[in-house]
């Protein structure tokens, strides 16, 4: 399995990870690994679109403003004008990979999303995700360039600490991977590594997120020495389905986008009015998921009812199939009634400092995608802009990477995964139950509205825990799941720890005991 022959290593084969993978393909050789499945990332599951300027009542720089006023003025402008002028480039790119992006008389269709002041967003039905993940997996299957290795779940970054030489320093060599049909860890060495690995959702008691969003990337890039940035800036999404059984099903944006209204399912009123009487329920997100939040907690609710039966039953079957037909099977019809939901997370905002060519603080480290904190999203991520985010980053990766290419020194000899003074765990249960605790302690103390008591408890839970987990992993043989609750923990400490160096509220950064915003926005850096 090390013999595959490779020049760069791709960490994700989502939306991020395979742009980058089929830009470097060009001339190099590369290999994708996924944890699971190929399509098991937050890129199949992506409903509503991706958001780019493509008609003439609209312009980059109204796409640009809407982005920095979701931001909260904590963007980085120059990287929100780079992407957001690249966003039509990359739609054409999609559109020559065969993405089936829905049309209206010849012309593109569009949508619209909360924060959006136009109809900018391209999509395919309500499954975009799907149809993105299948094209860019094609066009990586049939590319004789890039080998796809699912079941590979990455534990570690190899740097300059893991030579034979040792060099001590934090130059990236590839990584430390658990291949999960044999239980072997496997050594991927590279020359140059990208890190595409999402985010850190399922921290998370109740998220949107695939059950493999455990911040593994972040995680890894911190623990080799990269800094991290914004991890206070968690996404909630206002309308995830509530439903007892099937509990991360997102309800898009996109339904608000074409009429949908939120209303208390108690007192009938249509609360938004309260809250953002201009934007309504079209306001930014974190407007919206607070606002939704507030009525739960205010009136005891188990959820608010988001309803778009107003509209013609041909109109939303045809513009939600995959909702409307996901609902029919629970025993819901959103074309005759409202959709019980509730906020959950959803997007992680913050992750691993990268600049406008990808690259991280580690020699041989680049990163795109959601486990990154690339300037675009500053305070709260604009909808559908995660995964414009990934094409134009992926792309930035694979440049870069060739432009360095003549630069980057063969990787040396590296030690094999040192396995000889652990043993296979008999206790898999204290992994489930730590697990459980972190989400569980994580939304309750350190979600949508935080104080710095909470903050404080929950850090405290977290030391108890890691002292806890460290233990267990320098005993027992790594499983995925004991990978996913060290990362996992990482994640939460550097959101709790984030979260505690903010003394304002900005964007998705709400906290009662700061309840102003500061006049200048600054970005919460950690730096290992
Ligand atoms: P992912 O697609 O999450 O892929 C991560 C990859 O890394 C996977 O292949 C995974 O297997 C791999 N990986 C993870 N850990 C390891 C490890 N330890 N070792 C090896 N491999 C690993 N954004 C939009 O712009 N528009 C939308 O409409 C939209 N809708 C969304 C709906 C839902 C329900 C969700 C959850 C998100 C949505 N988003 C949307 C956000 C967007 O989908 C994600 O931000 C984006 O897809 C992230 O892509 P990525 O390539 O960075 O990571
Ligand atoms: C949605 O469809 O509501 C999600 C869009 C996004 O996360 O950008």
């Amino acid at each position: 399995m090390t013999d595959i022959p490779h020049d760069v290593l791709v960490i994700g084969s989502g939306a991020a990870g395979l742009t980058a993978a089929l830009a470097l393909a060009e001339t190099k050789k590369v290999l994708v690994l996924a944890k699971g499945r190929l399509d098991s990332g937050s890129t199949a599951w992506a409903q509503g679109g991706i958001a780019a300027v493509l008609h003439a009542g609209d312009t980059f720089d109204d796409h640009i403003r809407d982005t920095m006023v979701a931001g909260a003025g904590l963007n980085d402008r120059a990287t929100v004008e780079y992407v957001i002028e690249r966003a039509p480039q990359s739609i054409d790119r999609l559109c020559e990979l065969g993405v089936p992006f829905n049309r209206e008389e010849g012309d593109l269709h569009l949508t619209r999303e909360g924060g959006h002041s136009h109809r900018r967003i391209v999509h395919v039905n309500d499954a975009t995700g799907w149809a993105v993940q299948a094209a860019l997996l094609k066009a990586a299957e049939d590319n004789p360039n890039i080998t796809l290795l699912p079941g590979q779940s990455c534990i570690d970054l190899v740097t300059g600490r893991n030579q034979v030489d040792y060099s001590g320093s934090g130059r990236v060599w590839g990584a430390y991977a658990l291949d999960e049909a044999s239980g072997e860890v496997v050594t991927h060495v590279a020359r140059a590594t990208v890190l595409a690995a999402g985010g850190a959702g399922r921290v998370y008691l109740f998220s949107t997120s695939p059950r493999g969003a455990t911040g593994d990337g972040i995680a890894m890039a911190w623990r080799a020495g990269a800094r991290v940035s914004n991890m206070e800036m968690m996404q909630f999404h206002p309308t995830c389905l509530y439903n007892l059984e099937v509990k991360n099903f997102l309800i898009t944006e996109a339904v608000r986008g074409e009429g949908g209204r939120l209303f208390n399912p108690v007192t009938g009123e249509r609360y938004m009015e309260q809250y953002d009487p201009e934007r309504m329920e079209l306001a930014p997100r974190d407007i919206v998921a607070r606002a939704n939040d507030d009525q739960i907690k205010r009136y005891g609710l188990d959820y608010v009812h988001l309803d778009i039966s107003h509209q013609p039953a041909e109109f939303v079957t045809e513009h939600f199939p995959t909702i409307h037909e996901k609902l029919l099977s629970l025993g819901i019809d959103m074309t005759r009634g409202p959709i019980p939901v509730v906020p959950a997370q959803h997007y992680t905002c913050g992750g691993v400092k990268i600049g406008l060519d990808a690259k991280t603080d580690l020699p041989g480290l680049w990163a795109a995608g959601e486990c990154t904190e690339s300037g675009l999203h500053g305070a709260n991520r604009l909808a559908s802009n995660s995964l414009l985010e990934c094409f134009v980053f992926g792309e930035a990766a694979a440049r870069d990477i060739l432009e360095c290419w003549d630069r980057l020194d063969d990787p040396p000899e590296i030690l094999p995964w040192d396995e000889s003074r652990v043993t296979d765990s008999d206790e898999e249960v204290v992994i489930k139950q730590n697990w459980t605790e972190i989400r569980r302690f994580m939304w309750n103390y350190v979600g949508i509205v935080r104080t710095t008591k909470r903050l404080e408890r929950a850090g405290n839970r977290i030391d108890m825990l890691r002292q806890e987990v460290e233990e267990y992993y320098g005993s027992f043989r790594v499983t995925t799941d004991l990978i996913e609750l060290r990362n996992l923990l990482e994640c939460a400490g550097l959101i709790v720890k984030s979260a505690l160096k903010r003394h304002e509220s900005r964007g998705l950064h709400f906290i009662m005991d700061y309840p102003e915003t500061d006049p200048i926005g600054r970005d919460t850096v950690l730096v290992p």
